[in-house]
């Protein structure tokens, strides 16, 4: 049978991107390839991001470019299919369904593993939708991706642990997107590493909506929480490097702080969103923590280790708020000093309570407050990354670069590193010299000679038949 081709467009986070490569993983199953061109493709899917207005519109503007891709193929005499997935499908699916006869299939966040069903049924009765929340976990019927994949995406990848929220932030339709907090199983979370592992993954980051609330069902009958988690998984064979994202400040436990105090391969760099520094804006947004509390718990990273670095969420314009609200989030991030973070403008959410609220801060406020935290964010960032220049860094090598020659990879704090080597690095942590920065992205020189490879099996973290993927 002619292999079918599939083409797949995300936006949003993580959570989305790990979600596209189950579909694609699934739809391999179903005899799909991927594409990376629209034309040609038999499938495409839009897998859609709710979180902010702009987000959510681009998925109107999108199906209108794939209406004329869709008549094109017609002409040919192909059909071409279309499915919205994601977070506006949640949402929206029945409006999608009314306002766009180009779509052919909605399937929302927790159905993924119905795709080709709901092909079939949209290939027999014309179009399908499917956007309940099943009792059962998808992931749980995903089939796993191919090694040669696992190979091709690289060295680092994403691992869903927890999804959904019950934390019900005033502004946020992630609880309605992606429904309740849920935690997969401790064992399944450690076949998909180990898979990953075995085919040359090195890093994996653990993702969930809000990960360090992570409580799973151990092998020993317990429940688990992440800092239990990120100690197991650091002991299987290729893992050299693991990350969590997105935490909650409230749910931090000494478990998790543990683990950064004990595990080398947990990186010190945690995404820690605030949103505010206004303890009234912080209370109107239901986040049931106040600045202080925050910054206790950076204090609390901090204490185990002076390394660990620290990134955010920020939302300005929140409804009510003030100059003197602004400027108390200003002297928050001043006071944590962050190596960097995300910053938006308050974009009302139909259907979260924040939508009814009516004192709206003015278009051109929240511009201007947003370019001014920018500006304070962008010089810590920059401070953060010329700090690095003349130190010598771990570096965890991930594929050629552009320039010929070149390789690049991660320092612990995400910083890209360029250094001049073979593709045999690929997969290695190695120490770097830093020279200079360009831009966001250091350039250095590798410190010290290269490891000799041990013989095969005394080394599984570094394993030169595993390290070429990149290339
Ligand atoms: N689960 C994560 C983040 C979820 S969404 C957490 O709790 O931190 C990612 C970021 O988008 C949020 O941290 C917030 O800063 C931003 N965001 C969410 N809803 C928004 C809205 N209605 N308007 C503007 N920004 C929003
Ligand atoms: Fe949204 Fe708040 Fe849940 Fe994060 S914690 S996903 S911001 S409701
Ligand atoms: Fe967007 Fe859904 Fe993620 S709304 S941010 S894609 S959970």
């Amino acid at each position: 049978m002619k292999p079918r081709k599939l083409h797949i467009k995300s936006y949003g986070c993580q959570m989305n991107v790990y979600d596209a490569q189950r579909m694609v993983d699934t739809l391999a199953g179903e005899g799909f390839v991927e594409t990376a061109s629209v034309d040609d493709a038999d499938l495409v899917i839009l897998n859609t991001c709710h979180i902010r207005e702009k987000a959510s519109e681009k998925v109107y503007s999108e199906l209108g470019r794939l209406r004329v891709a869709k008549d094109e193929a017609a002409r040919e005499g192909r059909r071409m299919n279309i499915a919205v997935a994601g977070c506006v499908a949640q949402a929206e699916g029945r409006e999608i369904i009314n306002r766009a006869p180009v779509v052919d299939v909605v399937v929302g966040p927790q159905s993924y593993h119905h795709l080709p069903q709901l092909l079939a049924r949209a290939e027999k009765d014309g179009r399908a939708l499917e956007t309940e929340f099943p009792t059962e976990d998808k992931f749980a019927f995903l089939p796993p991706p191919k090694p040669d994949k696992i190979r091709a995406r690289g060295i680092s990848s994403f691992v869903t642990i927890q999804e959904g929220c019950d934390k019900f932030c005033t502004f946020c339709v992630v609880p309605y997107t992606r429904g309740a907090e849920v935690s997969r199983p401790v064992a399944k979370i450690v076949d998909d590493v180990k898979r990953l592992a075995d085919h040359g993954v090195r890093e994996i980051t653990l993702i969930g909506q809000n990960v360090n609330g992570y409580h799973g069902e151990g092998p020993d009958g317990r429940t688990w929480s992440l800092g239990t988690l990120l100690r197991y998984l650091a002991e299987i064979p290729g893992i050299v490097r693991l990350r969590y994202s997105t935490s909650h400040p409230r749910d931090i436990d000494e478990a998790l702080i543990e683990a950064h105090r004990d595990i080398p391969a947990v990186m010190p760099f945690v995404h820690l969103p605030v949103q505010s520094g206004s303890d009234r804006i912080l209370s109107a947004m239901n986040r049931k923590h106040t600045a202080d509390d925050y910054r206790r718990a950076v204090d609390r990273f901090r204490a185990v280790s002076q390394d660990i670095a620290f990134s955010s969420d920020f939302i300005v314009g929140f409804p009510g708020e003030t100059e003197e609200d602004f400027q108390a989030t200003l002297a928050l991030v001043t006071q944590i000093g962050y190596a960097g973070a995300y910053s938006f403008k308050y974009s009302p959410r139909p259907g979260t309570p924040a939508a009814d609220m009516q004192e709206m801060v003015s278009a051109d406020e929240m511009d201007e407050r947003l370019a001014r935290l920018q500006e304070l964010i962008d010089s810590q960032q920059s401070a953060f990354n010329k700090a690095a220049i003349g130190t010598t860094v771990d570096v965890l090598f991930e594929r050629a670069a552009r320039n010929p020659g070149q390789i690049v990879g991660r320092t612990a704090y995400l910083q890209p590193a360029h250094v001049m080597a073979g593709e045999s690095i690929i997969g290695q942590v190695l120490p770097v010299r830093i020279d200079s920065l360009e831009r966001y992205s250091l350039l250095g020189e590798l410190a010290g000679p290269l490891p000799t490879l041990a013989p095969s099996g005394t080394q599984p973290s570094i394993n030169s038949s595993e390290t070429r993927m990149g290339a």
